[in-house]
């Protein structure tokens, strides 16, 4: 199939981008370079061989995504754009809402304008909230407790409201834990702007020199180390789940999610001593107060999106890590200084 990825030139749109190409899919991606860079999907090309098509523009302008597909006739949408940062969703709400869902209303119309019916879409497990129990299964309750977690619940309520409305459409919402590590290639990466939210490429960064110490956001939870657990999941894993719900589009009508995670739980200190073995160096840390609005521990029971899309995790947190530290070590400022765009 051609699909059009949106947000492909970001971190998990990149190694999307690899899986769908190595099935045989062709890719086009639509990308405003918020958060991405055009060299990334050049690299893409390198690793797979095969051009990829980079559309500079905002998803959120039915223009642009009208030029998308008059220009390229894709047959489906992945949809990985979007603005990802909970924390600085609190503070500008109106940014996030308008960027997250205007995106997914603009594709959907334009899509249906031109007869397109099948999407998979990039939730997250942050729908969740903060769990009763783990595991967690796809029909536990839905909570959110930020504004990027809000849009990711919206979308799925208007995702599922589309499918309903209109049997023409094949909808697979898949609900990201945590995704981790690095193309083998070390050529793909993630590469946060600025001082990394997230665990993993914070712990890079201090392993790579590029950052004194790790700040532990707490010790004092109920878990194995007092740490913070999370399902931390290979992005070459991720990617592959995308690839499997697309195949599964076709066979069905209607909408459905999914969790994709390992099923397995890391603490912060496991994920440190992972680390740290990867990459042959000490990451010091220092154990501060909570970070608002974490939970204490998260992980999927991901036995759903097995049955359905014949898919698992098969990679490590040390594959993972291994992985992570090769692009580190190889690209310590990321894409820095390629934010040029194309086409
Ligand atoms: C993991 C653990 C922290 C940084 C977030 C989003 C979620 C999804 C994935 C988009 C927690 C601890 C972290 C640090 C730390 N993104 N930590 N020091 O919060 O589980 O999920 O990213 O879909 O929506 O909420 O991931 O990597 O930020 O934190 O101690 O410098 O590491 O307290 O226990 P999180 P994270």
């Amino acid at each position: 199939m051609k699909v059009l990825l949106t947000g492909g030139a970001g971190y998990i749109g990149t190694h999307t981008a690899v899986e769908l190409i190595a099935e045989g899919h062709e890719v086009v991606v639509l990308d405003s370079l918020a958060n991405g860079f055009a060299e990334a999907v050049r690299r893409v090309e390198r690793i797979t061989g095969a051009a990829v098509p980079l559309l500079v523009g905002d998803c959120a302008d039915p223009a642009v995504v009208d030029k998308a597909f008059a220009d390229h006739a894709p047959d489906a949408v992945v949809h990985c754009a979007g603005l990802k940062a909970v924390g600085e969703s609190v503070g500008q709400p109106l940014r996030y809402y308008r960027n997250n869902l205007d995106a997914l209303l603009a594709l959907c119309e334009v899509a249906h304008d031109h007869g397109v019916h099948r999407m998979v879409f990039s939730s997250s497990a942050t729908v969740y909230g903060d769990p009763a129990t783990v595991p967690i299964t796809e029909d536990m309750p839905l909570s959110v407790t930020n504004p990027y977690g809000a849009t990711k619940l919206f979308a799925e309520r208007i995702l599922r409201d589309l499918a309903v409305a209109d049997t023409a459409w094949s909808i697979t919402a898949l609900r990201y834990f945590n995704p981790i590590g690095a193309h083998p290639s070390g050529l793909i990466g993630e590469a946060p702007q600025g001082v990394p939210n997230n665990l993993f490429p914070y712990i890079a960064q201090v392993a790579s020199g590029h950052r004194a110490k790790l700040s532990v956001f707490g010790d004092d939870y109920d878990t194995v180390d007092g740490t913070g657990v999370r399902d931390y999941l290979h992005v070459t894993d991720l990617a592959r789940g995308h690839v499997a719900a697309l195949d599964h589009l076709a066979d069905s009508t209607g909408f459905r999610a999914y969790n994709l995670g390992t099923g397995r739980g890391t603490s912060v200190f496991e994920a440190v001593r992972a680390f740290e073995h990867a990459a042959g160096t000490a990451v010091p840390c220092e154990i501060t107060g909570r970070r608002p609005g974490d939970i204490a521990t998260c992980y999927a029971d991901p036995s759903a999106a097995l049955r359905g899309l014949g898919w698992r995790a098969e990679k490590t947190v040390a594959d993972a890590c291994a992985d992570a530290w090769r692009w580190q070590a190889a690209n310590p400022h990321g894409f820095a200084g390629q934010r040029d765009g194309s086409e």
